[in-house]
Formats: C-alpha cells, structure tokens, sequence
C-alpha cells in the first residue's frame, strides 16, 4: 500500500563533491535516508514508468538504505529498479547501467574512499541520465528540498532478497536483481585487447590487484582472473566486507602501504594496483616505480591508441585545476585539446557529452574516458595492461621514455585532514585578501605571475562556478594551490598541491619531495599553514 508518511527536515543535507556523506549514526536517523531520496525525486520531473538504478559499495547499511530507496522509487511511480546483487554495484557500473539500460537515473550508495561500518561513513549520490553525476543546479535544488520537505511518499512491502539474482513486484514496481559484474566486463573487453592482455598474464608477467575489501573484488576476480587468465591470488582483499576489513578503502600511501612495499621489492610484481571503496579510483605502482595520477593521465593519453576502444585516436583531454600541467604537455604534441576544470567528476561530463575530450583525469587517483561517466579504477588497470602488453617495456621504462620526450612535471600534495574548519577558511580568506599584493611579488627569486581564486565557466553550459582554490600562479608555470575538501566529513581538510615542470633535457631523476621543497616551503611562508592550523606535518603526502 503506498502511504504518505509525515517528516521534518534535517539542516544537514547538502551534497558536497561526491553528494550526501556522513557517518552511519547520522544516516541511520528515523527518516534521514528517506527525506534525501524523497526531495531527489521531487526535484526530477518525468520519473513515471522509468528505470532507476541502485547499487553501493557494500559498505554498512548498504541494505537497509536500498530497502528503503526501492520503496519510496515504487510510491513514486519508478516502473523499474535495477539493482546489483548483494546491492553491489561499482560506480563506474551503475554509470554504465544507467546508460545502457536507458535509465533515468541512478542512486550510487557509497562514502568513495572513506571508512566503513557502525561508526564509518555512509554516502548517497544521484547520477542522472547521462550516467554522470547531477550537475550543481540539481544538487542545490535537492538541497533546498530537503530543507522544506514535510513529507515522503513510500510502501509497505517486504524487503526484496538482494542475494540472489530475480525479478520482484514492489506495489506496482518491477525489481531486477541483476549480476552486478557482466555488462561492466563486456564493456571492458570492447575497449581493450585482451587476447594481449591474456598472453602477457601467460607470459608470466604477475599483477597484484588490492580491491581493499571493497566493490572491486567481484570485478575484478571475474574480469583479471576468469576472463584474462591471471592467476588466483592475483586478486587481494577481493570479498567485499561491509567494515572493509577495518581499514579505509583507499589507495593512498597510507592506507595501501603494503602494496607499495610489495611493489618495490626488487623482485616485486611488474604492476601493482589497487582501486577504492566503490571502484572509481586507481592506483598504479609498476616494480619499483609508483606513477602519479597526473602521470598516469598523461601516459594513457600518449598511448590511449594502443587499445582498440581508442584506436582511433582520442578528441580532447581534460584534467582537474590541481591536477598537475603533464597531460597539457601530450594534449599539445598531439594537437588536441586541453581542458581544465573545477575538482570533481561532473565538470568533466558536459565536456564528455559534447565530444570534446575521450580521456579525463584527476590528481586524486581518478582516470576516466568517454565509455562511461564516472572515473573507472578498474578501466584505468586494465588501460595500462593495454599499453604494457603493446609496448612490451616495464612501467619505469615507460614512464622514464615520457618524462624525456615531454618533460617532467614534479607534482605532490598535502592533505592536512580534520583541521579546525574556522581555521581553515580563515587561512583561506586571508589570502584572498592579499591577492593584489601577492601578484607581482618575489619569492626566492620566483616571481607570482597571478594569484585568484579559481572560478569556471563550463564552455558548453555556460555554467558558472567560483571559489574552486587558491592559485598561486609563477612565472616559470610552477603552481601552488589550496583547496578546501568537499568530501571529509570531520571538521576540514585543507588540500596544498605544488607542481613544477622540468623541461625534458634537465634533471628528472629527483626524489619528488626534495623536487618541491622549495615550494611547499614557500606556500607555508605565504598561507602561514604550519601555525594557523597547528599542524606540523601534512596527514597524507601522495
Ligand atoms: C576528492 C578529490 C576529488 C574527487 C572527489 C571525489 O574531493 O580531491 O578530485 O573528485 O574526492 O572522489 P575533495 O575531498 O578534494 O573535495
Ligand atoms: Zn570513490
């Protein structure tokens, strides 16, 4: 029976980078799924008899949120809800989902990288019929729902068994319990040469992928071990557990510390990888030889035409502000163009809809192409066992044969997590008042060429978007920048990202850290970081 329940609105629901994300406890409020799921809908028009896609990553309260989402889409009038089975699916999956189904949306359930179960986070994002995130106008229309929302509509029903795959009748609903992995690996095996990738697993060359107890694991398994014949154990951490086994899904140097040593063990595996909570993010680290996601970009894109789904070449390339200037490089020696936009997936997807660019990336260990509308940690894997098994060289060769064609961009970040918010906008905005004295100025012999704060003009929309970081420009191209996170959810976390070029006949066998002293040193003189959020060292240096 379909009913209309009575509720009052939380003052907390504004989406941020990646959409709604809290802890548990806050999630597991009475009506706190339901008034976000509601007002999504409210903002949506022309929802009657369509699909919608749902699936998360697994983590706690994973089930119950998709109990609830399945009812509210069946009192809607949703005709149709596809959902993976154990309510997994990847984000790069429901993208695609939603895109080949011809859905009108999808709710990825998820916290990204952040940690699990009782007392970890607990995400909810929409993604709209392109299979990409919902652009700023919508999140900011579901915000100001959520603040005037008195009531949602639901049904009573049973819970659907999400562990095995069928068909179900929710009111007058149909729901689909689908395999979470098969349209994700056909798509995979369109775009990318597998019978190469299967002779260089039968050649010998050993992988290790770290799905992190998260959403990969099922992918991957079937994709790396069933499909491309990589040997069992090939595959890490793959059962998905609802706490991650503990530790944060994230592969970063911190949290996927084991996989570097392993990497760098001289008789390591030739590719270590390793992707997060809900599979959109990677991490590459040939034997030896870690590769920046700034690099990473700029490889794939030099070599994106070895792989059959780019074979053709590739439109245009787009990176995040912070990203570092590396891909610029390529996009100029293949005459191609260069775009640059705010940090988060959504500002690449206008620009993916218009055909101007086939490969995107950021520095937060997010790569991507036009094959869905989400970064894809395990596209990005499977794209450099592409490029491995063509070039027949090691990642180090690989990349060292880049830096001296295109020069090296020495690029790093500092997260400094869980500071004091006030303090952090304070820094913040003390620089933005210094922007006139600081342009111009000399430091160290390095002169500011332009300091702002950066703000976007999407080119194909024309909408505008300001206050996305602090530049701090110089001279020679070398850039500082700070940002505040969009996605913590503890207090602030200020991100500084510092990236200078080395022209391809100068040194660029520098320890990446020492590379960039100077600079971070420089951006702690300017923002007075260190003292004003009390903070000696950065938490993660990636
Ligand atoms: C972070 C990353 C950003 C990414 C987002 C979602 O956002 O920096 O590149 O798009 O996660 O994965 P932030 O916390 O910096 O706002
Ligand atoms: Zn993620």
């Amino acid at each position: 029976m379909t009913k209309t329940v009575s509720t009052t609105p939380y003052d907390d629901q504004k989406p941020g980078t990646s959409g709604l994300r809290k802890r548990v406890p806050v999630f597991a409020q009475p009506n706190y799924v339901e008034n976000f799921v509601q007002s999504v809908f409210d903002c949506l028009s022309g929802i009657e008899g369509q699909t919608l896609i749902i699936g998360g990553d697994g983590r706690y309260y994973n089930a119950e949120a998709i109990q609830k989402a399945i009812r509210i889409a069946a009192a809607n009038g949703f005709g149709r809800v596809i959902v993976g089975q154990g309510g997994l699916l990847s984000t790069p999956s429901v993208s695609n989902l939603i895109r080949t189904t011809g859905a009108f949306g999808g709710l990825v359930l998820s916290a990204s990288h952040n940690p699990g179960g009782p007392d970890g986070d607990f995400g909810i994002k929409y993604n709209i019929g392109n299979g990409g995130p919902a652009p700023e106008r919508l999140t900011d229309a579901i915000y100001a729902r959520t603040q005037i929302i008195d009531s949602y509509r639901t049904i009573d029903s049973e819970d659907i068994d999400l562990g095995t795959q069928g068909v179900h009748r929710v009111g007058e609903m149909t729901v689909e319990v689908i395999d979470p992995v098969s349209a994700y690996a056909d798509l995979m095996q369109e775009l990318f040469d597998f019978d190469a990738i299967r002779a260089l697993f039968a050649s010998g060359f050993k992988v290790k992928f770290d799905a992190m107890h998260a959403v990969t694991g099922p992918y991957a398994k079937r994709i790396l071990e069933e499909e491309l014949g990589a040997p069992p154990g090939t595959v890490l951490n793959g059962v998905p557990s609802e706490d991650f086994g503990g530790h944060h899904p994230d592969p970063n140097p911190v949290h996927a510390a084991h996989l570097i040593e392993m990497a760098m063990a001289a008789d390591g595996p030739e590719l270590c990888a390793a992707s997060d909570g809900d599979g959109d993010r990677n991490m590459i680290i040939g034997r030896g030889c870690p590769v920046s996601p700034s690099d990473s970009l700029a490889v794939i894109t030099a070599n994106a035409h070895l792989a059959p789904g780019y074979r053709d070449g590739i439109a245009g390339v787009a990176r995040s502000m912070p990203t570092s200037g590396a891909a610029d490089r390529v996009a100029e020696a293949l005459g191609i163009d260069l775009y640059e936009v705010p940090t988060g997936w959504k500002f690449f997807c206008t620009l993916l809809d218009a055909g101007r660019v086939t490969i995107c990336g950021e520095e937060s260990a997010g790569t991507g192409s036009n094959h869905v509308r989400e970064k894809d940690g395990l596209w990005a894997v499977l794209m450099w066992l592409n490029i491995l098994a063509a070039r027949h060289q090691s990642v180090a060769e690989i990349l060292e044969d880049h830096w001296r064609r295109y020069g090296r961009n020495y690029y790093s970040r500092h997260d400094f997590e869980e500071v004091d918010k006030g303090a952090a906008e304070d820094m913040m905005q003390a620089m933005r008042d210094r922007f006139g004295e600081l342009t111009g100025a000399e430091f160290d012999g390095r002169r500011i060429a332009q300091a702002d704060d950066y703000a976007y003009r999407d080119p194909i929309d024309r909408s505008e978007t300001s206050s996305q970081g602090i530049r701090l420009i110089f001279e020679d191209g070398a850039r500082i920048i700070f940002r505040l996170s969009g996605t913590g959810t503890v207090g602030a976390t200020v991100r500084l990202y510092v990236d200078r070029f080395e022209p391809a006949d100068g040194d660029l066998s520098l320890e990446t850290q020492a590379a960039l002293s100077g600079l971070f040193a420089l951006a702690d003189e300017i923002s007075g970081l260190k003292q004003r959020l009390g903070r000696s060292d950065p938490t993660v240096i990636t």
